[in-house]
C-alpha cells in the first residue's frame, strides 16, 4: 500500500491533538515532519505541547516552531477554550527529543524538496506557516499534492458569526492560501460540527485502556466542558476531520466550490466565501466537506487508537 507523504501544522490544542493521534495511528499515511503555528496559544505553548503530544505517540519526526505571530494581524489565543496551557487536562510526558535547529517554514521547504513525492500538507490551525512556506518557496507548489485543512465554514463562523477561528487568526495567510492554485479539502465547520464526539464515544475510547486511550479520552472530556457550556451533546473534534478525509474520503459529503476569503469589513473579516451559483465562473479551488458519517468517524478513531495498545512489530 503507498503511504500518503504528510506535514502535520496545528495549534495543539485538544482537536490538534486528536487529529495527530489518528494520523499516527493509521497505516497509509506517512508522517514527514511537524510543524506547530500560534493559534490556540502562542506558539512557545503549541511547539511545547506539539513535542509533548509527540512524545506520548511516539512519533518521533523532525519537529520545528512556526513563526511568532500572523502575517498582519495581531494574535489571537483561545485560553477559554484550550486552556491557560493550550492543552489543559491530563499530564502529559516532558518532550523526550528535540526540536529541529530550523523554522517551521523552513523544514517544510526541506521535507517537501527531499520527498520522493508530492506531500500533503494537514494544517489545522491558522495558516500562516503554509502561506509563508507559499510565499518564500513558491517553486515547492509542484510538490505539495494538496492541503487538507480544518478552517472556514461556508454557512457561519464560530468566533464572528461570519468567521471560524483559524481562518479568522490570519485572514491573509488564509487568502494566500486558497488563491495559491493548490488542491485544498477544505474541513470547515459545515462538517465539523457534525464530526461530534458523545461521552459515550469517550467511555468508548477509554475501554481501549492503552495509555494513548486514556489521555484522549480526558482529552475529549476537558474539551466538551467547553462545549457543553454552549449546549452542545459532545465534542466536536474539528482537525480531525481534516485527517480522516484523507483516511476515508467516502465516509464525507464534499462540493467543489470556488471559495475566497474576505480579508476586510467590520462585520465579515475571516469570513471563507462559497460561490455555491457559480455566479463568478470561476473554476473551483476547494472540495468543501458538507457531512460526514459520523459514526464511520468515530469507528475511524477508535480504530487508530487501539493500534496505540498493540505490541510493536
Ligand atoms: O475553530 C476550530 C479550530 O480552532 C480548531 O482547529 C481548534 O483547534 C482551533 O484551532
Ligand atoms: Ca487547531
Amino acid at each position: 500500500m503507498r503511504k500518503i507523504p504528510i506535514i502535520l501544522d496545528g495549534d495543539p490544542g485538544h482537536d490538534d491533538a486528536i487529529a495527530w493521534v489518528l494520523a499516527k495511528g493509521s497505516p497509509t499515511l506517512d508522517i514527514l515532519g511537524v510543524t506547530a503555528v500560534c493559534g490556540n496559544q502562542t506558539v512557545e505553548k503549541t511547539t511545547y505541547n506539539a513535542q509533548r503530544i509527540c512524545t506520548l505517540i511516539d512519533l518521533h519526526v523532525p519537529t520545528a516552531k512556526g513563526r511568532l505571530r500572523p502575517l498582519i494581524a495581531e494574535p489571537i489565543i483561545a485560553t477559554t477554550v484550550h486552556g491557560e496551557s493550550g492543552l489543559d487536562g491530563p499530564a502529559l510526558p516532558e518532550p523526550d527529543f528535540a526540536l529541529e535547529d530550523v523554522d517551521a517554514v523552513t523544514l517544510m521547504a526541506r521535507l517537501i524538496t527531499e520527498s520522493k513525492e508530492p506531500v500533503t500538507i494537514v494544517p489545522t490551525g491558522p495558516l500562516t506557516n503554509v502561506a509563508a512556506l507559499l510565499l518564500a518557496y513558491p517553486e515547492l507548489k509542484s510538490k505539495i499534492k494538496q492541503i487538507s485543512l480544518m478552517g472556514g465554514g461556508v454557512q457561519y463562523g464560530n468566533w464572528t458569526p461570519a468567521a471560524e477561528f483559524n481562518i479568522l487568526v490570519d485572514p491573509e495567510a488564509a487568502d494566500v492560501v486558497f488563491s495559491s492554485g493548490i488542491p485544498i479539502i477544505m474541513a470547515g465547520l459545515d462538517v465539523t460540527e457534525k464530526a461530534m464526539i458523545f461521552p459515550e464515544d469517550f467511555e468508548r475510547i477509554r475501554a481501549l485502556g492503552n495509555h494513548v486511550a486514556v489521555i484522549v479520552a480526558d482529552w475529549l472530556e476537558f474539551f466538551y466542558q467547553f462545549h457543553r457550556g454552549l449546549g452542545y451533546e459532545g465534542a466536536p473534534v474539528h482537525d480531525a476531520v481534516a485527517v480522516a478525509a484523507l483516511l476515508k474520503p467516502e465516509i464525507m459529503e464534499m462540493r467543489d466550490l470556488y471559495v475566497e476569503v474576505e480579508t476586510s469589513g467590520d462585520f465579515c473579516r475571516g469570513a471563507t466565501v462559497a460561490d455555491f451559483n457559480n455566479v463568478l465562473g470561476k473554476s473551483p479551488n476547494a472540495k468543501v466537506l458538507m457531512g460526514i458519517d459520523r459514526k464511520a468517524f468515530v469507528d475511524l478513531l477508535v480504530e487508530a487508537i487501539a493500534t496505540y495498545g498493540e505490541e510493536k512489530a
